[in-house]
């Protein structure tokens, strides 16, 4: 079988297979894994998406001694994508130990189906009676589905509502009677990535009244478990000062322009806290001096405003230096933390051998002493560190002894000099939560294996514990969304700033026109899933197509314009107006358009060659002009073997119904300038699908990404317009005015085009 028939074989797209075969290195990997899954005869793409996933992970690197382990669950179709990450890191943990089977199910939180079916039979026989009585309209299915998952919280959801629909048919048996809706009636026409869950988790979140706990069991190496709660006592003085609501944080750090995935995560920090009337904080999290800036602030704020959403208050992280610094004090005095010499290198070696720093146990004051000489500047710098006391022979990472407290004598843009010890994310993050009373901490998966250390931080320090959640990080295909990345492309200027229409930076997609809702609509459709996948371009678009396709108002451009004359039209161009819709609807506003005896029509719109299955024009072919006359081309004058003017006749009774119909722009009334202008095109930022899988994503990049036309005709309504409005031009695609618009040059940047197999 050739390499390229048993990649799409697994149900890899074939522009996903193609780049893998352009990379010999990730090939002969992913090759190897297929065999080894024993997927060769293929499989759903399901499966194959993850074994590719695990293939480009290993590329350059080490291929942990249990792969295996993790390849046999993926080929049964047991682990879904959340998972993998969490499986890859506890056979990583193992090394050559041997993996205990039933841990590592828990460890990846795979349940299995026996517990879901019990958990399904308990929430059944638990509403039996209503569900008798009213049958399928006594709940929704995704209440009961919360129902089951607060039992199984970790449980497939696939497994789940299999098991809701089965049980339910036992009970109740067709649906046939029941006023039932099918809420998917609209969405037919929405792209195939849509996730498969579309259930609500938020309405499996706790309420913040019953938050007693994460409910989950912290494991230390030395056998001992604790779990973490909300002692009643704690979550009455929480409520005290809550009242009960909701309240949660989006918590970007300012040091970079804000992207897609900040869309995604204001719409489910935001959207939650407004769903539930609850409140939202804006928090900066401004823990690094280095590489942060007020610019990045203002486009943070910007971006949230622009998006819709009202922050409850904005805070900073620095805002709680002062807090922070006596809760470390605080954990050192419990035993929790000490002051730490290790350089980076050190650190990280004695990490992987599972060994304790010298200083790990050294006396209490001696840690509280050197602190306080580190805060007030007179330890250098890379000479300390305070590190937390968590477990050192954990097979989390993220408990090994994570880093509280780093010197850098950096000016910080808002505390300036006032400190040179600067909290880290792992130290601060969940004791801001706390500080502010977050009710729901809503972050991304990667985040998922930091829980244990969050917990464990709040619970040594005996603060009221939020709710943690993950969801699911966006990737967009053919772009990019590292924040390092992007700025390497604008500082090294190979797109024109930060709010480039080819970014997914929120300015860029702000620039290129697209408006913020079919962002939050996008974000929305696919935000509140746990599932990391690599989503296409076309499930933005299709977003921003269906938002502009009610506001913009229509008009015509013509991009090469190619001249027709009109040999029978008689009369003067003042007598001929023509009435064109602005909308589809049959109630739509309209506009007037001089009909003239020279029109431009698209270059592209004509040819000397005619072919059945064409419907433009051609020598003795007819097309109607929208909104305006059937016209016949009669001849058309070549010069230098160039089509310089089509002859044409039209047809003021509209008797001839041809079936093509093309857009044309009339001539400019004597004594006015034909109205030109500037239009952008932008096409695909990186050739291949996944550019962080090309062994150098820079020479993926697109040079062709941006086109320029010059001297497009435009109707000559659209003289005045201003910057941000959007148009569509009709067979072109959605337009908006850029801000490099001047009184002489209008320029419109193509939004998106009007189908995704559009050229671009
Ligand atoms: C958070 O709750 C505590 C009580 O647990 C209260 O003292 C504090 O003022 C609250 N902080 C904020 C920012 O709401
Ligand atoms: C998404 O992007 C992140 C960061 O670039 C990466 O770690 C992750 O594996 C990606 N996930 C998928 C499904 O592509
Ligand atoms: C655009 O909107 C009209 C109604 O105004 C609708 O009939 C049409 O199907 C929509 N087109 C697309 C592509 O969604």
């Amino acid at each position: 079988m050739s390499a390229l028939k048993l990649l799409t074989c697994i149900g890899l797209e074939e522009t996903t297979a193609r780049s893998a075969l352009e990379n010999p290195k990730l090939l002969s990997d992913l090759i190897a894994i297929i065999q080894e899954a024993g997927v060769d005869n293929g499989c759903d793409k399901h499966i194959g998406k993850l074994l590719y996933t695990v293939a480009a992970r290993y590329m350059n690197g080490h291929r942990p001694q249990h792969l295996s382990t993790v390849l046999r669950y993926i080929a049964s179709g047991k682990m879904r994508s959340h998972q993998l990450e969490a499986a890859l890191e506890y056979i990583t943990a193992a090394r050559r130990e041997s993996v205990d089977l039933a841990k590592f199910e828990r460890a990846c939180g795979i349940v299995p189906l026996e517990d879901v079916k019990a958990a399904v039979d308990t929430v059944i026989n638990r509403n039996k009676e209503k569900l008798l009585a009213e049958r399928y309209a006594a709940f929704k299915l995704s209440a009961l589905v919360a129902q089951v998952r607060e039992l199984q919280p970790h449980a497939d959801h696939r497994d789940v509502k299999a098991a809701l629909d089965g049980q339910l048919y036992e009970l109740l048996g067709e649906k046939t009677g029941d006023a039932h809706k099918s809420r998917k009636t609209n969405k037919a026409r929405v792209p195939e990535q849509l996730p498969e869950e579309d259930l609500d988790p938020f309405s499996s979140f706790p309420s913040p009244l019953d938050n007693t706990g994460p409910h989950v069991d912290v494991e230390l190496s030395d056998g001992t478990v604790f779990r973490p709660s909300n002692s009643r006592e704690k979550l009455e003085k929480h409520l005290s000062a809550t009242g009960g609501a909701v309240v949660t944080r989006f918590p970007p750090e300012p040091n970079g322009y804000s992207h897609l995935g900040h869309g995604k995560a204001m719409g489910m920090n935001f959207g939650f806290a407004c769903e539930a009337n609850g409140k939202c904080y804006l928090r900066l999290d401004d823990t690094n001096p280095e590489g942060e800036s007020d610019e990045f602030t203002a486009n943070i704020q910007d971006m949230v405003q622009w998006l819709g959403w009202k922050p409850f208050k904005v805070t900073y992280c620095s805002d709680y230096f002062e807090e922070l610094y006596e809760k470390a004090v605080e954990l050192i005095k419990r035993g929790y933390a000490y002051v730490d010499h290790q350089t980076p290198a050190e650190v990280k070696e004695y990490r992987e051998k599972l060994l304790e720093s010298p200083w790990r146990n050294r006396p209490i004051d001696e840690s509280l002493e050197l602190f306080e000489q580190m805060r007030a500047g007179a330890v250098p710098e890379g000479q300390a560190t305070l590190r937390m006391k968590q477990d050192m022979k954990s097979n989390n990472g993220n408990m090994l002894d994570l880093v509280a407290y780093r010197i850098k004598f950096a000016s910080h843009p808002r505390t300036k000099d006032k400190w040179c010890i600067y909290p880290t994310y792992d130290y601060s993050h969940c004791i801001v939560d706390s500080l502010e009373n977050i009710t729901h901490s809503l972050c991304t998966l990667e985040f998922e294996t930091r829980r244990v250390s969050y917990y464990w931080l709040l619970d040594k320090l005996d603060m009221y514990l939020p709710y943690v959640w993950e969801y699911g990080r966006l990737n967009v295909s053919n772009n990019l969304l590292s924040k390092r990345k992007l700025k390497y492309l604008v500082d090294k200027q190979m797109v024109d700033g930060w709010d480039d229409p080819r970014l997914l930076t929120l300015a860029g997609l702000r620039r290129r026109g697209v408006p913020p809702n079919a962002i939050n609509n996008f974000c929305r459709a696919l935000g509140r899933t746990r599932s990391d996948n690599l989503i296409s371009t076309d499930l933005v678009d299709h977003f921003v197509r269906e938002e502009l396709n009610k506001t913009a108002p229509r008009t015509m451009v013509v991009f090469q314009p190619l001249k027709v004359t009109i040999i029978n039209f008689e009369g003067h161009e003042q007598d001929q107006v023509v009435e064109a819709k602005r909308f589809p609807d049959a109630n739509s506003p309209t506009y007037k358009i001089p009909f003239t005896k020279t029109i431009y029509i698209e270059r592209t719109d004509f040819r000397e060659h005619d072919s059945k299955d064409y419907y433009g024009l051609s020598k003795g072919k007819s097309v109607l002009l929208r909104y305006a006359f059937p016209i016949t081309c009669v001849d058309y004058v070549c010069v230098d073997g160039e089509v310089v003017e089509l002859l044409a006749t039209y047809d003021p009774l509209k008797a001839i119904k041809p079936k093509g119909v093309i857009h044309w722009v009339p001539e400019a009334a004597p004594g006015t300038k034909q109205l030109t202008v500037e239009v952008r095109l932008f096409g695909k930022l990186f050739k291949s699908e996944d550019p962080r899988l090309h062994s150098n994503w820079l020479e993926d990049f697109n040079p062709q990404s941006k086109e320029v036309i010059n001297d497009a005709v435009a109707l000559h309504c659209l003289k005045d317009v201003k910057c941000g409005d959007c148009f569509q031009f009709e067979r072109k695609g959605y337009f908006v005015v850029d801000r490099d618009s001047s009184s002489c040059k209008t320029v419109f940047n193509r939004i998106v085009a009007l189908k995704s197999s559009f050229r671009g």
